[in-house]
């Protein structure tokens, strides 16, 4: 609920108009997740309302053209004002409110782009930070650093006093610039951040920030943002540094330079229509992901061999040929890009981040038709490798993957968290999802060349499954970070485990696992966990039991062979006692949420 309001004022203020259809669709949408009670909005469709969430959506709203005495609006005025105003939101919706114009910088905690310039051995240079924190902290901090604020129209006039408890012109904004609401502030800053915070506002910018220091420091941070854009043909990372990036260019480019204008184009491909109305993605989409699932799915249903399914299976393998990423970004090291060549993404080539386990079933997918179905070999055996070479660069010295990039940095660097909302972002971590899927298709690959560096891949293997056993937790358990939650991981950490032959028979590990999924089991047969079980890092029940946590419990279950058939068949009827006539089963609850946000 965050990521369409960034947009919109990227929008707003880029000059960029908002084609009707996208208004109506947007209002539609926000008023439909607006909460019905208390009028505000959370942080995702399922949070409680917070001062990010209502500040955001409601300047969102009023940039589409929703008046302020609309009802729904004053309810929306009356929440964030008795949350305090909006001078109580995290980080990030103060960084916004400021490029739109109704915030002032000085409430806006430093992002001081000068830390770009440390050199890179140092534990807490940027280059080592999490992926997704590094990239929005880029534009972030050229774009503070220049202050820039969207000049003052009538609109931005009139926010100005619906925001905030008292006249703007009498809010103290640097007195607020620690200000946070109880609702927002799940992963309060530490004192190492606000005493380098302090450090910053008191003594760094006003004595010690030489101009020529600062031009370096745009000068740099600005080049990286260029190389970002250019490799990822202006789609950027995500859907959070990808408008902020644009802002940027339309400040040091000009408003109808090349680079705006290739943006415009692709924040469109964020944007979503459902029955609800249209909404922003968390990516530009899930090409890559669910072609591959969908061709395993078939494969394992058995259906591969059947000519009724060839001519798709083909356009899929057609597709996994073309997305393929087939060279290293230029400069990689300069802007330090983890290695490419031979990966998958998540969504397409053009956006162009390598991600583990993408990589890992885009080359499981083609294993699969290729080698086992005899489709036609569009993936060259060199490519095939390549992707393997791609995997084993990804594997952490603890055994893990993560999911773009090996792990740079240490985990104190949590310390300097500064996004208040979100926990767990400051490095790459090791994920038993990412782990397994890796670890998986290598040693599919490894069945079928086993002279490619075959005792290599035993080795990660051996790695990646002792990781996986030493990350179970007493009770038997994995903590998943990219679905909801313990169900996920235990997926895949029991296949994990089944694929060196430690299943429910042979491995205390494996029942340990399969034990806690029997426990969380539902009465009508089914398992449900909230997206809570994400934040609390305990197991939270959801009061409904739900048809991907089932599926996933049942797959561990069966992965590690589970003995008795009475709760498998449980669980499988009340799958399909789900699904629809015509076929498909209904989106339920959240099922996925990352960076443990509540
Ligand atoms: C976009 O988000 C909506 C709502 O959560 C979801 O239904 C849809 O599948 C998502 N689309 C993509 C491409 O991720």
């Amino acid at each position: 609920m965050f990521l369409l309001p960034g947009i919109l004022i990227t929008y707003y203020v880029t000059h960029t108009p908002i084609p009707p259809e996208y208004a109506t669709e947007i209002k539609r949408y926000l008023f439909a997740r607006q909460h019905p009670e208390d009028g505000g909005w959370g942080l995702h469709i399922e949070g409680h309302s917070s001062v990010f969430g209502t500040s955001m959506n409601y300047v969102a709203l009023r940039l589409i053209g929703v008046s302020e005495e609309d009802p729904r609006m004053i309810k929306a005025r009356g929440l964030l004002h008795k949350f305090g105003g909006a001078v109580y939101g995290p980080h990030w919706a103060k960084f916004w409110l400021s490029i739109l114009g109704v915030m002032e910088w000085e409430g806006v905690n430093p992002v001081p782009p000068e830390i770009w310039l440390l050199p890179d051995w140092v534990p807490f240079a940027p280059w080592r930070w999490w992926i997704h924190m590094r990239q929005v902290f880029l534009p972030m901090s050229w774009l503070w650093s220049k202050q820039w604020s969207h000049p003052l129209d009538d609109l931005t006039r009139q926010l100005r006093e619906e925001l905030y408890t008292q006249p703007y012109s009498s809010v103290d904004f640097a007195a607020h610039r620690n200000s946070i609401h109880e609702a927002d502030n799940y992963y309060p800053k530490t004192w190492v951040l606000n005493a380098a915070n302090e450090m910053l506002v008191r003594v760094w910018n006003p004595y010690l920030r030489p101009s020529s220091l600062i031009k370096r420091a745009e000068d740099w941070t600005w080049e990286l943002i260029r190389m970002e854009d250019e490799n990822t043909e202006y789609a950027g990372l995500g859907p959070v540094n990808n408008p902020m990036n644009m802002v940027a260019c339309y400040l040091h480019d000009g408003p109808d330079s090349e680079s705006v204008r290739r943006h415009r184009e692709r924040l469109d491909d964020y944007m979503w229509v459902k029955g609800e109305g249209m909404l922003a993605n968390g990516t530009n989409g899930v090409q890559v992901w669910d072609t591959a699932f969908i061709t395993q799915a078939i494969v394992v249903a058995g259906f591969a061999d059947q000519p009724k399914w060839r001519p798709m299976l083909t356009k899929a393998l057609e597709f996994l040929d073309d997305h393929q990423l087939r060279e290293n970004v230029p400069d990689q090291e300069k802007c330090y890009r983890q290695h490419r060549k031979g990966a998958w993404p998540f969504s397409t080539k053009d956006q162009g981040y390598t991600v583990s386990d993408c990589t890992a079933e885009g080359l499981r997918s083609t294993l699969q038709l290729q080698e086992m179905y005899n489709f036609p070999k569009l993936v060259s055996e060199e490519r095939l490798k390549d992707a393997v070479d791609c995997l084993l660069h990804l594997q952490n010295p603890s055994g893990g993957f993560s999911e773009y990039e090996v792990t740079r940095g240490s985990p104190k660097l949590e310390w300097l968290n500064a996004a208040e909302v979100f926990g767990g972002i400051m490095i790459s971590y090791d994920h038993p999802e990412c782990t397994t899927a890796s670890v998986t298709a290598l040693s599919l690959f490894s069945q079928l060349y086993p002279d490619y560096r075959a005792e290599e891949i035993r080795l990660a293997k051996q790695k990646a499954v002792a990781h996986i056993k030493h990350t179970q937790r007493a009770d038997g358990s994995w903590y998943g970070s990219w679905g909801i939650c313990f169900t996920y991981a235990a997926m895949f950490a029991l296949e994990s485990l089944a694929s060196i032959g430690e299943t429910y028979e042979t491995s205390a590990d494996s029942r340990r696992g399969c034990d806690f999924l029997i426990e969380k089991q539902q009465a009508d047969g089914g398992w449900g966990e909230s997206y809570l079980s994400s934040s609390t890092h305990q197991y939270v029940q959801h009061e409904k039991s739900q048809v991907c946590q089932t599926a996933w419990s049942l797959l561990g279950l069966m992965e590690a062979g589970y003995p008795h058939k009475e709760p498998l068949e449980r669980g499988i009827k009340l799958l399909m006692s789900r699904q629809q006539p015509n076929g498909e089963w209904l989106q339920e609850a959240i099922e996925g949420v990352f960076n443990q946000s509540w």
